[in-house]
């Protein structure tokens, strides 16, 4: 993916108020320094969701949703990263910068959108004018305003057929190949590899062809269905077909149907369940549950009632439950034998398919069903395996009601562990629970929630050579503000949301900063006032620098036969700061 400067997206953020980005999509109510709301990410009555205009970010203390105002647009208008970025950019006037390295990508790369382009027009006329496609088509039913929404085509039988018609120039055959439409024999030469088929053009998430997939059109042909390769610009383990057609007919998606093949997503659309989409002849992977739940909060899984039918469905529950954040819903169906989406939506229509859709089967229970397979509840065995099954696969539930109500689930199951497993308060702040005093996380979670806090260090950072994990990072967020020296909360975090070691920000930066040096109840303690958070964080670097200062002193010693004269010296000096002084002093 392209990679934006850092300090663009620090301006970005800089020029743009998420107050006002949140609030054109969310009723925001003033609420002291901040605004509250419902969570507009998952269902509730009370209003845990708050936008902070200071930090520029938001946070939902029900869901532990959070983020910035880039982080916002991704979620709630379900954009790729670079399209909220566009989205704000465009709204306070920005130009996003685009450097020449991926120019040069951008040519190569258009031309091939441009190749497949080409190719899927060809496709079209193609079917026009060829009796026998439009007669399968005719034979199939499908209606030439869905044939025109899905862009279906035809590809002639022969060796050349679009080789000929677009392969005018090595250049033009070049593209062709790199775009995935050719194949090659034994002696070199290359031909058409879609031949006699009925094509299906695979859009990508803007509606811009990158692939497709063939449909032989005599039965005698195989196989059934031939996919584009994985080429620069299709991986069909990230593509989802019909996922276009589905976002552009319905304006918010409430859910998403997977089924199996790219017949059924078209005869869905056309009896009118226009939210079908099929993986690509692959099994459903995690790059598509993500995308999937994106895209909509509720999920159906369509597949075959079979044995092969069932492990497709327990390979797709494989691939959704680490992405079953609260607010999200996967349910499974499964259709009866010698039925598909197809035959089925024509048989009952929509009515008939969304009614099987009502009674789909909640993940949970599709679970529960398939690990308690071949185990003895009624045995104190059967109960241990149970749980042993179950343990590996509900640690992957990201934390939340979700992932309690299934561990509350298997304890009701087995009887073990339901005190054990009593779901932990999820408050994000649980009243009196402040960040865990380590000077390092106390220095962090003052910084974050008062960047200007770091102005009061003089550089270069004393601490910074101690090896301890978070000094990295601090280093780092304290460089940041020297040279950024307004820049918000928000916009610290997006800095560091690819950092490894930054995973744990976004919760620092909410939770309370309790003052430890007072015996005050906790609640008493949180530090609002901005001179004591100031204060916090400047004792929490004295302490750091104290220890790097005995760290350098020890290494010293360590080797003092072998110190030359400057070395010494420093080592005088360290015995002189470290001996017995109280940390503020220094
Ligand atoms: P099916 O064999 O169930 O076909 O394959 P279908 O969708 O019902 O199609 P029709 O009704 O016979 O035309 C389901 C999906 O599996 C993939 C394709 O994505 C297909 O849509 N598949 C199937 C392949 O990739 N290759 C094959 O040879 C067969
Ligand atoms: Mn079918």
């Amino acid at each position: 993916m392209a990679r934006l400067p850092d300090s663009f997206i620090d301006d970005l953020l800089a020029r743009t108020d998420i107050v006002e980005v949140v609030g054109t999509r969310v009723p925001l109510k003033r609420q002291g320094k901040e605004y509250a709301a419902r969570c507009p990410f998952h269902d509730e009555r009370s209003a845990s969701f708050t936008v902070s205009p200071t930090k520029q970010f938001y946070h939902c203390f029900g869901c532990g949703a959070h983020g910035t105002a880039i982080s916002f647009l991704m979620n709630y208008d379900r954009l790729e990263f670079l399209d909220a970025v566009d989205e704000l950019a465009r709204r306070v006037g920005m130009e996003v910068p685009r450097d020449t390295r991926q120019n040069n990508e951008d040519s190569g790369t258009r031309d091939l959108y441009a190749a497949l382009d080409a190719a899927a027009q060809f496709f079209r006329r193609q079917l026009a004018g060829s009796d026998k496609a439009r007669a399968y088509v005719a034979r199939r039913e499908i209606d030439p305003a869905i044939v025109e929404r899905y862009a279906i085509g035809y590809a002639p039988d022969g060796f050349s057929g679009l080789r000929d018609a677009l392969g005018t120039d090595p250049r033009r055959m070049q593209l062709l190949e790199r775009a995935g439409l050719f194949s090659k024999n034994d002696k070199g030469s290359v031909y058409d590899k879609f031949r006699d088929r009925l094509m299906f053009p695979i859009h990508d998430r803007r509606g811009r062809t990158i692939a497709f997939g063939g449909r032989v059109i005599d039965p005698e042909d195989s196989p059934k269905y031939l996919n584009s390769p994985e080429t620069a610009l299709f991986h069909k383990g990230r593509e989802l077909y019909g996922l276009w057609q589905a976002k552009q007919a319905n304006a918010k998606l409430e859910r998403l149907v997977v089924v199996e093949g790219y017949m059924d997503v078209v005869a869905l659309a056309q009896y009118g369940v226009s939210q079908a989409v099929a993986t690509l002849g692959t099994a459903t992977t995690p790059d598509h549950a993500e995308l999937l739940f994106r895209n909509a909060p509720d999920v159906y899984f369509c597949f075959d009632g079979d044995r092969a039918g069932r492990a497709a469905a327990w390979k797709a529950l494989e691939s959704v439950l680490p992405r079953m954040k609260d607010g999200r819903q996967a349910l499974f169906l499964f259709l009866p034998e010698g039925e598909d989406p197809d035959t089925i939506v024509r048989k009952d229509g929509a009515a008939g398919f969304d009614m099987r859709l009502r009674e789909a089967m909640p993940l949970s229970e599709f679970f529960f069903a398939e690990m308690s397979k071949d185990v003895n509840l009624g045995t104190l065995d059967g109960k241990a395996r149970l749980a042993e099954r179950c343990k590996p696969l509900l640690a992957q539930i990201p934390e939340g009601a979700f992932g309690d109500l299934m561990k509350q689930r298997l304890a009701e199951l087995t009887g073990l562990g339901a005190r054990a497993e009593q779901p932990a308060p999820r408050a994000q702040v649980a009243p009196g629970k402040g960040v865990r005093q380590s000077p390092i996380r106390t220095a962090i979670a003052a910084l974050l929630q008062q960047p200007s806090v770091a102005l009061s260090l003089a550089l270069p950072l004393r601490f910074s050579t101690l090896q301890q994990a978070g000094v990295r990072l601090l280093t780092d967020m304290v460089l940041l503000v020297h040279s950024r020296p307004d820049i918000t909360t928000g916009a610290i975090l997006e800095h560091f949301s690819q950092d490894e070691q930054g995973k744990a920000l976004p919760r620092l930066a909410m939770a309370p900063l309790v003052d430890a040096t007072v015996a005050t109840p906790l609640d008493e303690r949180v530090l609002d006032d901005a001179d004591k958070r100031e204060q916090t964080f400047r004792d929490a670097i004295a302490r750091l620098n104290i220890q790097a200062m005995q760290a350098r002193r020890e290494e010293l010693q360590a080797r003092l036969a072998t110190l030359d004269q400057a070395e010494k010296d420093e080592l005088r000096a360290l015995l002189r700061a470290t001996s017995g002084l109280p940390s503020q002093d220094v």
